[in-house]
């Protein structure tokens, strides 16, 4: 089969296409034949080396989606040529961009009729990690005021969606008017520059000084300072990248803010969340967006243009 693969760490340019052995399902894993598979921006890091012990050579991608191709022993609940998506694999776990992967069952669950391949291929990680943040971590609640940073992003398109379909006023940040526009089209009810210096101003005048309840931070080092000054009494931020940087002058006794990390790789079981993304897909609360689609032997270019940036959703990678 063809897979896309890093020999070396290195820039887009190490990752190419090799002919290797079908790998085979063991026990608890499903083989998949892979329809479509989408870049997440910590692919780039397992790939430059700067994250991750990852052994080479290595397959890239964590989300995929196809068709079921075997199944290994013990897996009860799929079967050979049922329709499926898995995603929020980690570079110790095979890897997505080839014609076939092994994936462990919980992090598989059925695709609906109604959805492609690419956009199943486009939404587990991000969509996963957008629910676990929103859902069981920050407990968010209708008309609660909520911030999506890079509201444009995998997740954060994916968040703005989500926290707008469980009745959230959702804020978000962007780099442009025109990805802003497509912010508040997917959703929500404003869009700001990150870049600005108003940036806190803003946000906290369209809560009317309220402040915002929950927040979604993938820049931690860059925003916790912004963060806990526009965040409402008791709010909570969930964090996804970064570390916590010294703040002077934190509100923290007085406004009671809960700073809450979390990763998906601490939630190996993905088959009950992915069901619920299915339904949301499936009813159109959840549209996730594909602003480019490559084949494997562009990969590098994915890779790149996921580094670079600057659009709405996700980079899809079909064979
Ligand atoms: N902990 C977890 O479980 C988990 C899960 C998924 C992702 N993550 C991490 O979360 C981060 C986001 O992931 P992703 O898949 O959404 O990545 P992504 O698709 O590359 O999106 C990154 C977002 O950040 C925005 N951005 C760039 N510079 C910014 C700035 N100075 N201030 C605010 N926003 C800025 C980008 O805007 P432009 O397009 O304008 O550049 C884009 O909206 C990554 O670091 C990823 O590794 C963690």
């Amino acid at each position: 089969m063809r897979a896309v693969r890093y020999h070396e760490h290195g820039g887009p340019d190490v990752l190419q296409v090799d002919e290797i052995d079908r790998p085979t399902p063991e026990e608890s894993e499903v083989l998949v034949e892979v329809r479509a598979a989408s870049v997440n921006a910590v692919d780039a890091r397992f790939r430059s080396g700067s994250y991750g012990d990852v052994s080479l050579p290595a397959i890239p991608g964590g989300d995929a989606a196809g068709i079921v191709a075997a199944v290994g022993e013990g897996v009860e609940e799929f079967a050979t040529g049922d329709r499926v998506f898995a995603g929020g694999m980690g570079h110790d776990e095979g890897g997505t961009f080839a014609e076939y992967a092994t994936i462990p069952a919980v992090k598989v669950a059925h695709l609906p009729e109604s959805v492609s391949f690419e956009v199943g291929g486009a939404i587990p990680n991000v969509g996963v990690t957008a629910w676990m943040a929103f859902v069981e971590y920050a407990g968010l609640e209708p008309t609660e005021y909520c911030l999506v940073h890079g509201g444009n992003g995998g997740v954060g398109h994916a968040a703005v969606q989500l926290g707008t379909a469980m009745g959230g006023d959702v804020l978000a940040t962007a780099g442009s008017e025109e990805l802003r526009e497509r912010v508040r089209d997917l959703g929500a009810v404003a869009a700001f520059d990150y870049d600005s210096e108003m940036l806190e101003d803003d946000i906290l005048e369209e809560t009317d000084n309220e402040g915002v309840d929950v927040i979604l931070d993938h820049r931690l080092d860059d925003y916790l300072g912004l963060d806990l000054t526009v965040a409402a009494q008791n709010g909570r931020i969930v964090t996804i990248t970064g570390g916590i940087p010294a703040v002077e002058d934190a509100p923290l006794q007085s406004k009671q803010p809960t700073i809450k990390g979390m990763a998906i790789a601490n939630t190996p079981d993905r088959q009950p969340v992915l069901r619920r993304i299915a339904r949301l897909v499936e009813r159109g609360d959840l549209n996730p967006e594909i602003a480019e689609t490559y084949d494997f032997e562009e990969a590098g270019e994915a890779h790149r243009a996921v580094t670079e940036g600057g659009y709405v959703g996700k980079i899809v990678v079909r064979p």
